[in-house]
């Protein structure tokens, strides 16, 4: 038995598994359909207002100093924003619960690519491709962008034109953080929309499964965060889930670093690697069977992340290594022992990461539906 493994644990590590793969996500690429936003209750008899078809309504002007981000940005011009925004994630998270971790990865793969501009929700067109090309994002979950789009809906009836579609996914991360479990951090407004999406940049930004934890400390620092940052926000695979493709080097044909093959990669909790060696042995014939990240609460925002990679439940070599190097392990140890500790440093970390290369002013725009530029689909020159 591996250490601190009782049998209670293996059998549940099995279950989990088991559950994991019979979540098996749908594969991400495809387009969210554009649903019509469930009810949202609009407090004090107040309509909402529905902009009358084929006229153009102006942008509101923005709140706040040009270029600062304010927590009361939209305290005059859509007061209910963070109502609607929470009630509509509440609703869709009740119905789907793979939401909160599904939005909360958009949101970082949003924010790492040329900062928290909503770059990552632009459809690609016959004529341009956009984020939604890079490889990285292929798995962003279908429901995720489905989200947006509902909140985005009931917005746009509330206050036409006014809250960007890069302050829904802060907003909406935050939600649903805290509704999971986790902590509530601060979060500024007056973010705008980008004006442009690369195909190319999400795969060569944001960190992937394989790299090794130097080349996670560079990424992070050169973008101005600290190892502490990074470990903190790693924290965020205590929901969700990865596919086998993201793991199954450490469970088939491993080999360790001199070349000698081993059954799987011994870093790896041994009753973990054989369900997980089970449950993904298919996955080159259906690439959508996946395991939860955190195999012990999986739903629940908490700190046991941390406590897992102590047994060597990460599922990632990337998770897994942040307790194996000396500069990543006093923080795992830190936050596995001390949830308070992780919760505070996570929520500061988020905020940090919302402000990140944020746009304001004239730099972009609010977009009025968050998967095309206002300005409609770029055309062939
Ligand atoms: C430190 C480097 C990181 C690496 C290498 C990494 C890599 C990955 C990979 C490979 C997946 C599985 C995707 C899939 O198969 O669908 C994943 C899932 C996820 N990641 Fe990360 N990630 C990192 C950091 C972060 C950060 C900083 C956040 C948020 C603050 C985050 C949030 C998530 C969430 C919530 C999921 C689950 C998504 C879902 O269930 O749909 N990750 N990550």
């Amino acid at each position: 038995m591996y250490p601190h493994e009782t049998p209670a644990m293996r059998l549940s590590l099995l279950l989990l598994v088991a559950a994991a793969a019979a979540l098996s996500a749908p594969a991400a690429a495809q387009m969210p359909p554009i649903i019509v936003p469930p009810p949202v209750i609009v407090g004090g008899g107040q309509q909402p207002q529905v902009p009358p078809v084929g006229i153009q309504q102006p942008a509101q002007p923005a709140a706040g100093a040009p270029g600062a981000l304010s927590p009361e940005f939209y305290s005059q011009s859509c007061p209910r924003a963070e109502r609607i925004i929470a009630e509509v994630m509440q609703s869709k998270q009740m119905a789907n619960p793979t939401t909160a971790a599904g939005v909360l990865r958009v949101f970082f793969h949003d924010c790492f690519v040329s900062g928290c501009d909503a770059s990552v929700l632009i459809a690609s067109t016959q004529f341009e491709k956009s984020e939604h090309d890079a490889e990285i994002n292929h798995s962003l979950p279908g429901d995720a962008f489905d989200a947006v789009v509902r909140v985005k809906l009931a917005l746009e009836l509330e206050c036409p034109g006014v809250v960007s579609c890069a302050d829904i996914l802060a907003l909406a991360s935050r939600v649903l953080v805290t509704m999971t479990g986790g902590p509530r951090y601060p979060i500024s407004l007056g973010r705008r929309d980008s004006l442009s999406s690369s195909p190319t940049a999400p795969d060569v930004e944001l960190p992937h499964a394989n790299y090794t934890v130097d080349h996670l400390i560079q990424l992070f620092t050169a973008k101005g965060f600290t190892v502490q940052e990074l470990v903190a926000l790693s924290g965020a695979h205590t929901l969700g889930f990865s596919h086998c493709k993201e793991f199954a080097d450490r469970l088939y044909s491993f080999r360790d670093k001199g070349g000698k093959p081993e059954a799987f990669d011994p870093t790896m909790n041994p009753s973990l690697a054989k369900g997980l060696q089970a449950v993904c042995k298919d996955y080159l014939k259906d690439p959508t069977i996946a395991a939860f990240n955190d195999i012990m609460t999986p739903g629940k925002f908490d700190n046991m992340y941390f406590v897992n990679l102590e047994r060597g439940l990460g599922l990632l070599s990337t998770d897994e290594e942040l307790f194996l190097d000396p500069r990543t392990k006093p923080l795992v140890e830190r936050y596995a022992a001390n949830s308070t500790a992780f919760f505070d440093d996570f929520g500061r970390a988020m905020e940090k990461l919302s402000e990140y290369g944020v746009k304001t002013g004239a730099q972009g725009e609010v977009r009025r539906r968050c998967d095309a530029y206002n300005h409609g689909p770029v055309m062939p020159k």
